[in-house]
């Protein structure tokens, strides 16, 4: 697989209609879980220009920051804390159209001003990390990017991250 992006279309539901299929491509027979989420990170980071894109990855009692696109984050989040932690542990995509308004909200970066966070499942239900994306414009998200996000989320769930450090 080239490891270039082809993504026609302006809306965003034309740009995710183009971008997952080549997402599949691109994390075809590859186990390693690093490579794959960093690759899902940057594809996304450079479809839509998202401020912060990434995934925290359940270990153990937290969250551990992995692969990202954006500025510099916090490292770990605890069960509950935030919206990557209320994800977690309400086991839910969390939609914050103003992160101001999220009691609790952690704020790695003064910029990020919407967020949506969608948990990424195995098979025995269990969460095993979560995929946030941050913008830097009020309520930049809405039911059809939570749809996109899930559908997503689920193909994650379903890779085999045999190799997974
Ligand atoms: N805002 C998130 C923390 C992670 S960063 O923004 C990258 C939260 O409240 O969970």
């Amino acid at each position: 697989v080239a490891e270039t992006l082809h993504i026609t279309g302006h809306t965003r539901a034309e740009k995710y209609a183009a971008l997952i299929p080549q997402l599949r491509a691109l994390c075809a027979g590859e186990t390693n879980r690093i490579a794959n989420l960093a690759n899902i990170a940057a594809a996304l980071r450079q479809t839509f220009g998202f401020f912060w894109v990434g995934f925290y990855v359940v270990r153990n009692s937290e969250l551990v920051l992995g692969p990202f696109q954006g500025p510099l984050a916090c490292t770990r989040i605890a069960s509950g804390k935030g919206v990557c932690g209320t994800s977690w542990k309400e086991k839910k995509t969390i939609l914050v159209p103003d992160v101001e308004q999220f009691p609790g909200h952690i704020a790695c970066s003064s910029d990020s001003k919407s967020e949506i966070v969608v948990p990424v499942f195995d098979a025995g239900g269990a969460v095993t990390m979560v995929l946030d994306v941050d913008s830097d414009q009020l309520n930049d998200f809405d039911a059809a990017d939570q749809k996109y996000f899930e559908e997503i989320c689920a193909w994650i769930g379903t890779l085999d991250h045999g190799d997974e450090r």
